[in-house]
């Protein structure tokens, strides 16, 4: 059925003003001052904004990870990042050393399909480079729309892939078009401190901090910045967390090397202290990498202002505190890593970044959506609100004032670690493809509904993809 959003202020990343949105087979059909057809349903927005819907270019939804697996699956995980604003993930894919690529992307599939309900992609793992390794990758790209490519370089004995690994795969990404991710933290490094902190007795969740100090995301992230400069290739370093990596991605984006670099909410308002949290609490906020002091966090807003850092993903990777995350009493290396973000990503952006004048209105929609939509080759059929466009839609509240909790979030985990923190903002109704998802803050979508979206490849979006690049 044709919709019309009535009243509201539009807000794209370059513009924001009053006008209509007619919606009609899924897409933006017309923008205009006051538009009417008797045959579409009129969606009231007066006094709230209108934003493209919001893209997380980082989730792991029902993941393998340390024994156990991640608690949002693409049902819950989706629901959720709906009622949050988002109409689209990019999720990971993990892969098997000396197992077909395309038997871990239908894994990926038969987990998403008949579950997700807004729309979704993948990013895929590289563990190792060989010859059958290359082979596959063509066909990755043209037959599944897959165009980014995951290095880790830590987790050793897991994840964790060479330096050789990731050059090739960066040269590889420049002669098919990908672009490569990495997980920056040097992880043969942090094995040795986390050897020696365990034979010390240091088995506490602040340790798991402890052992991986910002000089090894510093590191790796400076390695691989210089590893992509040498291949004339491209980087996305996912969840940066500290200055010495925002330095480092600074630095090299300054020499012209095309990296782009994505924060997450909880470096920005959570800090190394929750570790530190009695009767085992601080297992809740054990990610790799770790919180950090709090002098990181002024260091991560003012990059995401600048442009050294050019998105937000949410890294959403759930764990139940009972059952879950105290696999590691004891034992901190035995802590799952991550934790459920994918609901309040797009808030807590809002509320301190705009809210508390850190950020415009312009930029938030540009970090949560219009850059991760050209960056991931989703621009702009996602990404903004133009003729055209799918009708990903979100009508959002920037008054109404809430206190996050477990209680009330649509997420799995039987915990949220922004419990307590009052927020300004939330998404009253959301649109995916011109369907409701969320209407007046209920889920109303149909589970199984979202698509699976091939993505362009690296350089094929021109200008708009080329400008995220320049200093
Ligand atoms: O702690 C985290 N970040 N968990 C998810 C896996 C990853 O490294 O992104
Ligand atoms: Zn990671
Ligand atoms: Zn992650």
């Amino acid at each position: 059925m044709k919709k019309i959003i009535k009243n509201g202020t539009i807000v794209t990343a370059a513009d924001t003003y009053k006008a209509d949105i007619l919606v009609e087979d899924g897409k933006i059909a017309l923008i205009g001052q006051d538009l009417s057809d008797s045959a579409a349903e009129v969606v009231d927005a007066q006094g709230h904004y209108v934003f493209p819907g919001a893209i997380d270019p980082h989730t792991h939804l029902e993941m393998p990870f340390g024994g156990t697996v991640s608690k949002d699956d693409f049902e819950t995980g989706t629901i959720a990042a709906a009622h949050g604003g988002t109409t689209t993930v990019i999720d990971f894919c993990l892969t098997d050393k000396g197992k077909p690529l395309q038997n871990s992307i239908d894994q990926w599939h038969a987990k998403s399909h008949d579950k997700s309900v807004i729309d979704y992609s993948f990013h895929l793992m590289i563990g190792e480079i060989n010859e059958d390794v290359l082979e596959q990758l063509p066909s990755v790209i043209e037959d599944e729309g897959i165009t980014s490519f995951k290095v880790f370089m830590a987790y050793k004995n897991v994840f964790q892939a060479d330096d050789g690994t990731l050059f090739r795969t960066l040269e590889e990404a420049k002669k098919l078009g990908a672009l490569v991710m990495v997980h920056a933290e040097n992880g043969d490094v942090i094995d040795h401190l986390v050897t020696k902190a365990l034979e010390a007795g240091q088995t506490d969740p602040i340790y798991h901090a402890l052992t991986r100090p910002p000089e090894v995301e510093g590191e790796a992230t400076n390695r691989a910045a210089e590893l992509t400069g040498l291949a004339d290739s491209q980087l996305y370093v996912v969840h940066v967390t500290c200055e010495e990596a925002v330095t480092a991605i600074a630095n090299a984006r300054k020499k012209g090397y095309k990296v782009i670099g994505e924060t997450c909410p909880q470096y920005l308002v959570l800090d190394q202290s929750y570790l530190e949290k009695p009767n085992f609490e601080g297992a809740k906020y054990v990610w790799s990498p770790p919180l950090r002091e709090k002098h990181h966090q002024e260091v991560l807003w003012n990059a995401l202002k600048t442009g050294d850092l050019q998105t937000l993903g949410s890294d959403q990777c759930s764990f139940d505190f009972k059952g879950q995350k105290d696999l590691g009493k004891g034992d901190f290396t035995k802590i799952p890593n991550g934790g459920p973000i994918i609901e309040d990503r797009v808030s807590i952006l809002f509320s301190e970044g705009v809210k508390k004048g850190r950020l415009s209105l312009n930029e938030f929609v540009n970090i949560t959506s219009t850059k991760i939509a050209k960056t991931f080759g989703l621009f702009p059929q996602k990404g903004t609100i133009s003729v055209g466009a799918d009708a990903d839609i979100v009508i959002f509240d920037p008054n109404v004032e809430r206190t996050i909790s477990v209680e009330t979030s649509h997420m799995a985990a039987d915990y949220n670690p922004f419990e307590g923190m009052k927020v300004t903002g939330q998404p009253v109704s959301v649109l995916s493809r011109g369907d409701y998802v969320i209407k007046d803050k209920e889920f109303v979508g149909k589970i199984g509904s979202g698509q699976y979206l091939k993505r362009s490849r690296f350089g094929e979006l021109t200008t708009s993809q080329e400008e995220l690049y320049q200093k």
